[in-house]
Order: structure tokens, then C-alpha cells, then sequence
């Protein structure tokens, strides 16, 4: 008979695998599978509401890490550390990636089958998503209009209203051009930061010297390349659910009461770093 007793002790019928986890932590409990798992509630019989349900979740599961992430490369951008931003912002990349590839998966959902629990779905939208609206602001599309669906949740209004008054990761990032000694107007580094950035011709100038010679400027060329990667990934997110909204639901107005599909191309004009795409066609 094989020896099922582990050198520690424990009970290990094959392969070593711990079989008694009374007052141990287990997986499960170190992850709160119980929690996570339980938060699926389909209000209808229809098959597809599971998965619609899986790939929001996902989401915004996602999208707490890239806050994470971007909060801390703010932090890092602020110090003048830029290493710890340059780590951050490529998995906010690679998470951005993940997130578009879900798209593929969602994408199995025909017309039919999510009109069949459409009406569970009441108004709820993704105006309503105040991780998407944290990332926006926190990068530096500042629209306090948007901040309305979230009135009647106090607690992620008050965070959303904090992130809205503090400088973005692109404030910050222009900041650091002025402490690096770029020539830049107090109302570009000392403004009302819940007003939305406005293109400038300083900013641009500075991101243009930067690129004119990035031997000399090696981090902030980076720095900047990391940025334009983000907003790059974020346009093919947006532009991606815009497909897959009209692959669904064609041009029918949206649950949170826009046109749909109108309304996402529009929201694919919204750019976070404006003076970084605009050098180029000067470069
Ligand atoms: C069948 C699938 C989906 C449909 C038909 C759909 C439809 C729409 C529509 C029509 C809008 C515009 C606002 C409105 O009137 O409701 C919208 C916004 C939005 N949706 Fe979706 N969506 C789908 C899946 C998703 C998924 C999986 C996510 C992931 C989190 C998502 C996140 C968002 C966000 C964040 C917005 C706000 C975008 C902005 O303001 O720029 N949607 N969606």
C-alpha cells in the first residue's frame, strides 16, 4: 500500500495534494470565491444572460486593476520616479488588451438571444460603470456632466468627485515637462483640474522637443509612448464595443437613454492626450 502521510504530517493521498484545510487558508478563502461566485443573479430563464452577465463582472473586475495601476503611476509620474510608471502603465496595456479580446467572446451573442432578457436590464447601462468614468477622469477626460448616474450612490460619488478635482495622469505628466524645465504657462500647470485638459500649443511644443530628441529626453519620450499606447488600446476598446453594440442591437437607442450606437461613435472623438497625437502630422 502506497504511503498517503506527507513529511510534514499531513494527509496526502497522491501527489502531495493537501486535502485538510480546517483552519488553514485555502484558496477559496484567500480569493473570496464564495462572494465572487454568488454575485451572478440572471432575472430571466434566458440562456444568455449568464454570459452577459460574466463579461460585465470581468470587466469591471479588469478595470479595478487598471485603477490600481494608473493611480499608482500618477504617484509615480508626481515623484518623478518613472520606472514604477513605465511597469504600470504596460499591464495597464496588456489588461486593455484582455479586454478587447473579450469582446470576441461576447460577440457569440446574437440579436435574438439578447432581446430575449433585454428587459431585466431595466436602465441599467454602462453610463452607470463609475470604474469606466474613474479611469476616463483619472487619464484626463474630465466631464463632470458624466458624474450625473452616479448621484444617487454617495460613496463612489464622493470618490469620482475627488479623482474629478485632482490632476490627472497627463496633468502630471505636463507637470513633470515644467519641472524638467520646458517653458509652460501657469494655466496649463496650475489649473482648475476639473475642467477638461485643452489642447495648448505650449504643451505641444514641449512633447515636440521631447520627440526631436529623445536621446537627450529618453524617460519623458517613454513616458510618453506609454501614454499613447494606453489611449491607442482604449480607442480600439471603445471602438470595438461600438461594433459589437451594433453587431447586437443595431441602431436602437440604449438602455441608459442615448442614441446607441450614435452615440458610441461620437465618444470615440474623445481623445485623453491631444498635443501627442497632434505632433505628429508636424513631425
Ligand atoms: C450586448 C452588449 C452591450 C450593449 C448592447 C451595450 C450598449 C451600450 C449603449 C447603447 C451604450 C450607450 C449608453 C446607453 O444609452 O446605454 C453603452 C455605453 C457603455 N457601455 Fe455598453 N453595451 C454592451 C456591453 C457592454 C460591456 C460588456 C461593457 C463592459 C463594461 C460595456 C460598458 C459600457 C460603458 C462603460 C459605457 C459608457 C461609454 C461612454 O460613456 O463613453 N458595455 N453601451
Amino acid at each position: 500500500m502506497a504511503d498517503t502521510t506527507a513529511h510534514d504530517g499531513t494527509d496526502a493521498p497522491e501527489h502531495g495534494i493537501r486535502t485538510d484545510f480546517k483552519g488553514r487558508m485555502s484558496y477559496g478563502d484567500y480569493l473570496g470565491l464564495d462572494r465572487l461566485l454568488a454575485a451572478q443573479h440572471p432575472l430571466s430563464d434566458a440562456h444568455d444572460e449568464m454570459l452577459f452577465i460574466i463579461i460585465h463582472q470581468a470587466k469591471e473586475l479588469w478595470m479595478k486593476l487598471m485603477i490600481h495601476e494608473i493611480r499608482a503611476a500618477i504617484a509615480a509620474v508626481q515623484s518623478g520616479d518613472l520606472g514604477p510608471a513605465f511597469k504600470g502603465l504596460a499591464r495597464v496595456s496588456r489588461v486593455q488588451e484582455q479586454m478587447i479580446k473579450a469582446w470576441d467572446v461576447l460577440s457569440t451573442m446574437t440579436p435574438a438571444d439578447y432581446l430575449s432578457f433585454r428587459p431585466s436590464l431595466g436602465e441599467s447601462s454602462g453610463f452607470q460603470s463609475f470604474q469606466y468614468r474613474m479611469i476616463e477622469f483619472l487619464l484626463g477626460a474630465k466631464d463632470r456632466r458624466m458624474m450625473g448616474p452616479h448621484r444617487h450612490r454617495a460613496a463612489v460619488f464622493a470618490d469620482l468627485q475627488a479623482t474629478l478635482e485632482a490632476p490627472s495622469l497627463y496633468d502630471e505628466s505636463i507637470r513633470l515637462l515644467a519641472r524638467r524645465g520646458f517653458d509652460l504657462p501657469a494655466e496649463v500647470i496650475e489649473r482648475d483640474w476639473r475642467e477638461p485638459h485643452r489642447p495648448h500649443p505650449a504643451v505641444k511644443a514641449a512633447w515636440r522637443a521631447v520627440y526631436a530628441d529623445p536621446q537627450r529626453h529618453w524617460d519623458l519620450y517613454e513616458l510618453a509612448e506609454k501614454l499613447v499606447d494606453v489611449e491607442d488600446w482604449f480607442q480600439q476598446w471603445r471602438f470595438r464595443h461600438m461594433k459589437t453594440v451594433e453587431r447586437i442591437i443595431g441602431r436602437r437607442r440604449g438602455t441608459g437613454g442615448s442614441s446607441g450606437v450614435g452615440y458610441l461613435q461620437k465618444a470615440l472623438d474623445r481623445t485623453f492626450f491631444p498635443e501627442l497625437w497632434a505632433l505628429r502630422t508636424e513631425m
